[in-house]
């Protein structure tokens, strides 16, 4: 049993539908390119499932947020797949690759053959239990990376009204379901290791303002502490978790966010007679044009490592969905009009909403930083310098032109002579290079 196809995306998510949009405007002819996907549902936009699909009114449910709304493109719904005869196989996992034969097994055990292969395969969530801590499938305990994981998620929280909820982890996950839950009445304690919000971003003056808005909301915070195990009913339902210290906080639900490893394990070489690439961050390594260390093979997305021009063209995993978006087109570009693709020239782009809060982040966090504007007021930034050159920006309550305008300091990697005046200056020193 077995099919051929010039063209295949391995993996349904943000990258998969970003790479199809570019394959269509390329004119792909139909029957050429599939999409395979563990997922049942076609590409969509991953990060609604923490914030619109969680509200309690009028929640973001399928098709709304197909992709490729994300960037105000057309919505890839099935009917689109169908009129351009790209054929999406869901609900199938991959569960081998021969690089060699240039061919995918699924767990059907259908063969499925390629020219180009795109690896989509994103990441998934790490699990308690991989730190040690027994017991995560319980019917109240939520993690959250796809669809399935919202639905579960929306269901515990509607019996969740009124009650209460652990989170553990402070970072993206951590922060904006916590927003989510406050907005279904639920209240929120946080549990994390480190001393602050969303540490590997966040200055500790910066968390401090996030931390006080979430105080207002009634969120309590319990800070380098982790979580060693839990309580449960006699039906295996949670209510209690028990942290490093003795501490004991009774709960109705709770939800894990700490963190994710990119799924590289058909490519790690591990299995015998598995197939391998290049790895390096975590991730499968490639080039300026996501091509891997097999020139027929391209990794795109939370799975490819690849080089930042912009950082010397230092290696980098992004877990963000701009990344996925521009390195999926990218690649495709590459495959289909080599050409004309040169080498990707990424900016880093990270952002979160989370109430009526909303912020955007440029470049690198490393080097000096530069705090300015009016954080009692929600808007406020900081630059990070480095050798005498702003290499990231930070802006919390932006306009689109405050965010053009710090984007295009990082980029050009704006020279800072004199930093007490950039303090002084703030956003004012974004618009005046
Ligand atoms: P993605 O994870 O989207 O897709 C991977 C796909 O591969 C899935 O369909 C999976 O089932 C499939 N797959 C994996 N292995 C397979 C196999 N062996 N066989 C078949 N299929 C397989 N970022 C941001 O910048 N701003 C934001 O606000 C958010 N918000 C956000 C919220 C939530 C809840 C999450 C989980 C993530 C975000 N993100 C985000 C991160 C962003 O969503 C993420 O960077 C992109 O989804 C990455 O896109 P990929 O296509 O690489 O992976
Ligand atoms: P994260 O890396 O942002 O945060 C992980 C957090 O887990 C850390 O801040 C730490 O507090 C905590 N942690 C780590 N080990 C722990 C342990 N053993 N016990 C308790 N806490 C521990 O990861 P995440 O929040 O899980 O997010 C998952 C992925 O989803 C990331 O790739 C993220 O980029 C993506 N995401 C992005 C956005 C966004 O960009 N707005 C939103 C949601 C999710």
């Amino acid at each position: 049993m077995g099919r051929a196809f010039v063209y295949v995306i391995l993996g349904g998510g943000v990258a998969a539908g970003y790479a199809a949009l570019e394959f269509s405007r390329r004119h792909v002819a139909p029957g050429e390119l599939c999409i395979i996907s563990e997922e049942s549902v076609a590409p969509y936009e991953r990060p609604a499932l923490s914030k619109g699909y969680l509200l309690p009114e009028n929640p973001a449910r399928l098709p709304q947020f197909h992709t490729c709304v994300g960037a105000n493109e057309e919505r890839l719904t099935p009917k689109w797949y169908r009129e351009k005869g790209i054929e999406l196989i869901l609900g199938t996992r991959v569960k081998s690759a021969d690089l060699k034969k240039k061919a995918l097994v699924t767990m059907a055990g259908e063969t499925i053959t390629y020219k180009y292969l795109i690896v989509a395969t994103g990441a998934r969530a790490l699990k308690l239990e991989e730190f040690g801590v027994w017991g995560s499938e319980a019917e109240n305990v939520c993690y959250l990376r796809d669809i399935a994981d919202a639905d579960r998620m929306v269901n515990v929280m509607k019996n969740c009204a009124g009650k209460s909820a652990v989170i553990i982890g402070g970072g993206y996950i951590g922060m904006e379901c916590t927003a989510a839950l406050v907005t279904n009445k639920i209240k929120v304690t946080m549990v994390f290791p480190e001393k602050h919000l969303m540490a590997r971003l966040f200055t500790a003056k910066m968390a401090e303002f996030y931390e006080n808005y979430y105080k207002e909301r009634g969120v309590k915070f319990v800070k380098g502490n982790v979580l060693t195990s839990f309580e449960n009913d006699p039906s295996g339902k949670v209510t209690a978790v028990i942290l490093r210290d003795g501490t004991r906080i009774p709960t109705d639900m709770v939800v894990v966010g700490i963190g994710i490893r990119a799924n590289t394990s058909l490519f790690d070489g591990l299995e015998k007679g598995g197939a391998k690439l290049a790895l390096e961050k975590g991730g499968i390594k490639v080039n300026g044009k996501m091509q891997t260390s097999d020139s027929s093979v391209y990794a795109v997305g939370d799975v490819a490592a690849f080089p930042v021009k912009l950082f010397g063209n230092d290696i980098r995993r992004l877990e963000h969905v701009d990344s996925a978006r521009k390195t999926a087109r990218h690649a495709v570009s590459a495959i289909m009009a080599p050409d004309e693709t040169g080498d990707l020239d990424y900016l880093p782009f990270f952002y979160s909403r989370v109430f009526s809060l909303s912020w955007q982040f440029y470049g690198d966090n490393v080097g000096e930083v530069v705090h300015f504007g009016d954080f009692p007021n929600s808007r406020f930034g900081a630059y990070w310098v480095n050798e005498g050159r702003i290499i990231g920006a930070f802006l919390e309550g932006g306009s689109k032109e405050d965010y053009e305008a710090i984007a295009k300091v990082v980029k050009t990697r704006a020279k800072v002579s004199d930093v007490g005046e950039l303090e002084k200056l703030g956003l004012e020193f974004a618009f005046r290079e």
